[in-house]
């Protein structure tokens, strides 16, 4: 979704914006390529932010790139404690929400269903519960798992994979990425035709594994936190561009940029007579090209959604959003 995401930020030389999920930095290196601009990257994983501090030292990117170890939901107190800026102060925010490339890719992080590793799915240790993906699924519940698996990976097997789960960590703790996936994928196998195929909707153990990474990393939670700050941290005409990988995140993103373009009727907006403080930019969603998809199937289910600040106060108070 690189083009997509760079035609709707529409970065300008002169201004800055925030990458709120810099990961291997390629929308980041993109956004600061396209023109004469300043990036803050923000990421939560200590290997990201390294990535980011090495890339803000090389010659193209010395005093453009900044980059922040924070979770993004703490996006406007990073900013406030590193930066002597007074709010709005970014032109543009992007989010590319889920799990990176460098993370999938290193069995070691536990994020992936087809390499074994250790089970763990923590993008950071920067959270008071901070619990990993071994403890999940070795000492809760039948229940909770099974919550968690539905609610988060829309699985309807999810009661026969908690007892699966359960079941197995009785003979012997369940240590690895890889005990898991034989557990899910044996509970609920694939029909031989589809095997290797990613795609959520027919894979258990892609899903099984979404739900638990989502849980642990608190990652709706934060979504919808960073959305609120983006109404104080935008300057006018900036945008906030939101990627997402996941109905759940997609229908809080959009859910969020109704309201506050007030195409959603609450009562709030009725007896108050709320200006909207974004305007929609996408008149729906945007997924990505066919081309994209054919060389990459994760693409297949990216959302892209759009707003752009306008001139009016901030519609939600600080503090959780009803959405
Ligand atoms: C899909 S990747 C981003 C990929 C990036 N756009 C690129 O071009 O390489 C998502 C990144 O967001 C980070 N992330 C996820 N949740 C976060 C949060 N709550 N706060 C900060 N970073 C987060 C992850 O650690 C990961 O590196």
């Amino acid at each position: 979704m690189l083009s997509e995401v760079l035609t709707h930020l529409a970065p300008e030389p002169g201004k800055i914006y925030c990458d709120l999920t810099f990961g291997d930095g390629g929308y980041t290196k993109a956004i600061l390529d396209s023109c004469d601009c300043k990036v803050v990257a923000v990421d939560q994983d200590p290997t990201a932010y390294e990535k980011a501090l090495q890339l803000a030292a090389t010659p193209d990117y010395k005093g453009r790139l900044f980059p922040l170890l924070s979770k993004f939901g703490q996006i406007d107190s990073a900013v406030k404690k590193n930066f002597d800026w007074s709010f709005p102060c970014f032109d543009g925010m992007v989010m590319d929400i889920g799990v990176s490339s460098g993370q999938i890719e290193t069995a070691s992080r536990g994020f992936s269903y087809k390499l074994d590793g250790p089970l763990d799915m923590r993008m950071s240790r920067l959270m008071r519960k901070s619990i990993s993906a071994y403890e999940l699924v070795n000492f809760y519940s039948r229940e909770q798992i099974a919550d968690i698996i539905y609610k988060y990976g829309g699985d309807r097997l999810s009661r026969k994979i908690a007892a699966a789960i359960v079941d197995a960590r009785q003979k012997a703790p369940i240590e690895t990425t890889g005990e898991l996936a034989a557990i899910v994928q044996k509970t609920c196998p694939q029909p031989r035709w589809q095997r290797g195929d990613d795609d959520m909707l027919r894979n258990s153990a892609a899903r099984t594994f979404q739900a638990l990474r989502i849980y642990i990393n608190d990652e709706l939670a934060e979504l919808e936190s960073a959305l609120r700050s983006s109404e104080y941290l935008l300057r006018p005409q900036g945008r906030l561009v939101v990627v997402s990988f996941h109905s759940l995140e997609d229908r809080i993103a959009k859910n969020f940029l109704y309201h506050c373009a007030g195409k959603r009727s609450t009562q709030e907006a009725e007896t108050n007579h709320v200006v909207p403080s974004f305007e929609l930019k996408s008149k729906s969603v945007v997924q990505a090209s066919k081309e994209e998809t054919a060389v990459n199937s994760r693409s297949r289910s990216a959302k892209l959604r759009v707003g752009q600040r306008t001139m009016a106060e901030p519609l939600s108070p600080f503090g959780p959003l009803d959405l």
